[in-house]
């Protein structure tokens, strides 16, 4: 015994030590971000750590976009497809013989920002219409779209309605891989939490936005406040603005009764309520789904109330929030910590820094920020470098400026001016004889 106990108080502070170093630069197994903020959602927990999935791994179902951080809402939704187009597999796609208009009905009514569309014929890729309703009277107002890649599109809409069913037509229709609805982030995790009591040392608030939505209270992972007070309740506090149009609540799986006649209030940081939602579902349900407003506050505080007045406890085993980053005109990402880099200096869209004009000259991808191929410079990475600037024999280096075409190591015997285009007196008279 004696010896144990020596043994471990040596070992303790290296374990600490060690644990220190590596927790400043790495998240647990499954979270990635600044602050370890964000949950990985690849297959096999393989992200990198800026949450791109590593060795080629996909996004686990249901999510997609920027680092698997989009919520898909056509997952596993009805489709009039032969085969299932929200199926979250890239590999799956329809056939000529299909036909050019699919139906998608989401589970439920929801906001509509953006959709996601990849196709196996990058001829076609615009040649996608969307109507929200079946008889197609409501269209994608103000529609813009960006490209992703050769195959992807995503589509944005300003709808000001809410909607569960989407019709998609046109020649790309049947050449459709994907569908992707997009439900905003969750934007709930391992933010803020306070609760009003506490029951067991592990039932703490932050269990509600833990990123697990087990609902079986012995799990741990769920949050719990301590029998018989008055007003149980629970707050969460988001540490920025964000457009939230989505909540989802996580109810135990047992003791049945807690949490109807739930009330979910959100406030502005001045404390005004700017959403209430009132349970008066007849029956209970393991998950609730509550539609906000879509309103924007620089502070939000979700705060949730169980009304019943027997236990008077609140337990939820998850709480997420769905939306997006409110950034200002020209920025974008999860934090709004990245510039747009859009033809015309337009603003892009904040989920993926996509541009509706266009990348900047010299630049391509899902965030304009990838340089043209090398060989390739302008906008919409289209020209040709010149065939007379001096190149590296690598072929993978850059020979002319991806932004104006200017030879990088100067131009080939003959040729001259900033891309090598213009003949030298020298050329000049090698061609005159
Ligand atoms: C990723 O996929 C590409 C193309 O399919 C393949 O060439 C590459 O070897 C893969 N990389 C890994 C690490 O699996
Ligand atoms: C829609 O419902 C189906 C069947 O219940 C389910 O498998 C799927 O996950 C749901 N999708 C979403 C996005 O809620
Ligand atoms: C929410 O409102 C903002 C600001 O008006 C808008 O940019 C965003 O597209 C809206 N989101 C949804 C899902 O309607
Ligand atoms: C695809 O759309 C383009 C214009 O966006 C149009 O010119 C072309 O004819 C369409 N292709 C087909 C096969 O409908
Ligand atoms: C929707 O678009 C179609 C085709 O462009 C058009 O005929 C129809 O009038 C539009 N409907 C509404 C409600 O704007
Ligand atoms: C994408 O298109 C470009 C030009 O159209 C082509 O050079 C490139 O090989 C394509 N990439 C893929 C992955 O198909
Ligand atoms: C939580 O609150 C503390 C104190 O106000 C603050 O320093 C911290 O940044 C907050 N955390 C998050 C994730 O917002
Ligand atoms: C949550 O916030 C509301 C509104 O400010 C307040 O009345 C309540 O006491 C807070 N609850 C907790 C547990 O902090
Ligand atoms: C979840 O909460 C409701 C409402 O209080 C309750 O009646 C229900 O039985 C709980 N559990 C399940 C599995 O639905
Ligand atoms: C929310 O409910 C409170 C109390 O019933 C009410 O005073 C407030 O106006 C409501 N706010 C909204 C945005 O509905
Ligand atoms: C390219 O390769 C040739 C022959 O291997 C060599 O003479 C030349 O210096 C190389 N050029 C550059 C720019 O590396
Ligand atoms: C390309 O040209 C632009 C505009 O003149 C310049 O800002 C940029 O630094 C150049 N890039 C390289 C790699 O030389």
């Amino acid at each position: 015994m004696g010896m144990r106990g020596t043994v471990i108080l040596l070992l303790a502070p290296m374990i600490l030590l060690t644990w220190q170093a590596a927790s400043q630069n790495s998240c647990d197994p499954g979270w990635f971000g600044s602050l370890c903020q964000y949950k990985c959602r690849c297959r096999q927990n393989k992200c990198a750590a800026n949450g791109v999935c590593t060795n080629n791994a996909s996004c686990e179902g249901g999510w997609f976009g920027p680092a698997c951080q989009y919520a898909d809402l056509a997952f596993r939704s009805y489709t009039s497809a032969r085969w299932q187009s929200q199926d979250g597999d890239d590999k799956t796609c329809l056939t000529s013989s299909d036909s050019d208009s699919i139906t998608v009905k989401l589970n439920k009514t929801y906001h509509f920002s953006w959709l996601r569309v990849r196709l196996s014929n990058p001829d076609l890729l615009y040649n996608v219409t969307v109507y929200f309703r079946r008889d197609n009277s409501l269209n994608c107002t103000n529609k813009r779209t960006s490209r992703v890649d050769n195959t992807t599109l995503d589509i944005h809409c300003d709808l000001h309605a809410k909607v569960n069913e989407l019709t998609l037509s046109g020649a790309g229709v049947p050449h459709l891989c994907s569908v992707y609805i997009s439900g905003g982030r969750n934007l709930a995790l391992r933010q803020n939490t306070t609760q009003s009591s506490l029951y067991e040392l592990f039932a703490t608030s932050d269990k509600a936005v833990d990123g697990n939505t087990d609902k079986a209270y012995t799990k741990k992972s769920c949050s719990h406040t301590e029998g018989g007070k008055d007003y149980p309740n629970l707050n969460l506090t988001l540490s920025r603005p964000q457009h939230v149009t989505r909540y989802v609540i996580y109810n135990r799986s047992n003791r049945r009764d807690r949490l109807k006649g739930f009330v979910l209030t959100s406030y502005s940081q001045s404390l005004t309520p700017v959403f209430n939602y009132t349970d008066r579902k007849a029956s209970a349900q393991l998950v609730y789904t509550v539609i906000a407003d879509n309103v924007t506050v620089p502070t939000y505080l979700v705060n949730v109330v169980a009304t019943d007045t027997r236990e008077k406890i609140l337990t939820l085993c998850e709480l997420e929030v769905y939306g997006e980053s409110a950034c200002p005109p020209g920025q974008y990402g999860r934090e709004c910590e990245h510039t747009c880099n859009c033809a015309g200096d337009q603003s892009c869209f904040v989920s993926t820094g996509g541009c509706s004009s266009g990348c900047a000259a010299g630049f391509q991808g899902e965030d304009c920020m990838t340089r043209c191929d090398p060989g390739r410079y302008g906008l919409g990475c289209q020209s040709s470098c010149s065939q007379f600037c001096v190149r590296d024999n690598d072929t993978r280096t850059d020979f002319c400026n991806n932004t104006n075409g200017a030879c990088l190591y100067g131009c080939q015997d003959g040729y001259q001016g900033p891309t090598c285009t213009e003949g030298t007196s020298l050329a000049f008279n090698h061609i005159q004889n």
